[in-house]
């Protein structure tokens, strides 16, 4: 009662919004769109950043005035008053795409991954090859799949939240790649076919350290240490490799002074493979605790984490292929940071 009363609050002083996902552009629409949307960027990139990256509402110029009606006709923003329109997604550009996902105000679990430094660095460093088929465990907008289906012989995206796939839809349908992506609705591998292999499988699973108990979103629980679904896909993983078939994953990790802890789990679950492992970031463990510091329980879960030395966590991706000579090797690509911070920056 109290909390439906306080989500209507919410609701009405726009803290929280429960926007429909958009809807796909027809294919004749999709490239005219983009290219308004590339315009209006290219002319006004502060009036874009205001409306798209900060979901502040616009007054709405008379030029403007016919892009914003086909926004509003794909759910792309909504009409407040005569001129004035609020966005309802928030929409990345990024390497002639726009990249669509969820408000930070889209306050439930469903919420659609916004783009940040990671999806840049996958996008720019994953190894996808002529011939591939990839599969991208936790699809989410669909971003890393669009740019790895320009290059790949074919595209699987596996995603639990149906809201994550119909934003892929939409992102995939205002610039389609070379080959389309076969969406599945399912955790991890659950949904594919026991036989199914790939040649390369990406991920960039939830990765928040987040207390037992703690209703969080989809995109970011994993778990108290962080690594809850990590370890569920990495039992499976080495199954769904075809011969010669390579692993990628982003994401934060504990670690204690013996070293992340992800790469401890990829040595016992991925045997034969090398790590490539890229080291982007290292924080302070109670700099990702913040968020839970204030709730019930807070304390112990803390306590558990000290238990195990875990003090710090890393930013990480790590490349793993099969080798006659397995083993670890660490790299610091400090130049390839700068330029992914760059880019993401322009965001913030
Ligand atoms: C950190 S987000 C990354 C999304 C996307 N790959 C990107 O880079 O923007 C993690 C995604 O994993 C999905 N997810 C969480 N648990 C999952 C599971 N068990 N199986 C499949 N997807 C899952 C979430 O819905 C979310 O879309």
């Amino acid at each position: 009662m109290l909390q439906s009363a306080r989500r209507r609050i919410d609701l009405l002083l726009g803290r929280r919004t429960e926007f429909a996902p958009p809807q796909p552009p027809p294919p004749a629409d999709a490239q005219a769109l983009r290219d308004d949307l590339e315009r209006w960027l290219a002319g006004t990139p502060e009036r874009y950043g205001r409306t798209f990256l900060h979901a502040k509402p616009l007054f709405v110029t008379r030029p403007e005035r016919g892009l914003f009606a086909r926004l509003e006709n794909y759910g792309l923003v909504e009409r407040l008053g005569p001129s004035i329109y609020q966005p309802r997604v928030r929409l990345f550009p990024l390497y002639g795409r726009f990249i669509a996902t969820d408000l930070l105000t889209h306050g439930t679990p469903d919420q659609v991954f916004s783009l940040m430094f990671e999806q840049v660095y996958l996008v720019r460093n994953m190894d996808v090859q002529a011939g591939d088929r990839v599969l991208e465990l936790c699809l989410g907008s669909g971003v890393n799949s669009l740019f790895a289906a320009d290059a790949a012989a074919a595209v699987t995206g596996v995603d639990i939240n149906e809201r994550a796939l119909a934003f892929a839809r939409f992102n995939e349908a205002l610039a389609p790649a070379v080959v389309p992506i076969e969406q599945v609705h399912g955790s991890l591998y659950e949904p594919l076919e026991g036989e199914r292999t790939f040649d390369l499988i990406l991920v960039n699973p939830p990765f928040e350290l987040v207390p037992e108990d703690e209703t969080w979103f989809l995109h970011s629980d994993g778990g108290e240490d962080g690594l809850d679904v990590v370890r569920r896909l990495l039992a499976t993983t080495p199954g769904r490799l075809a011969p010669g078939g390579r692993f990628e994953i982003i994401t934060w990790s504990p670690g204690s002074p013996d070293g992340p802890l992800l790469v401890d789990l990829m040595r016992e679950g991925l045997p034969g493979m090398r790590l490539t492992v890229h080291v982007l970031d290292v924080q302070p463990i109670d700099a990702h605790l913040e968020t839970f510091k204030d709730r019930p329980g807070f304390d112990a879960f803390r306590a558990r984490l000290s238990a195990q030395q875990l003090d710090e966590v890393y930013f990480l991706f790590v490349h793993a292929a099969p080798t006659a000579t397995p083993g670890v090797e660490v790299v610091t690509p400090e130049a390839e940071v700068q330029a992914c911070r760059a880019l993401a920056g322009a965001w913030l």
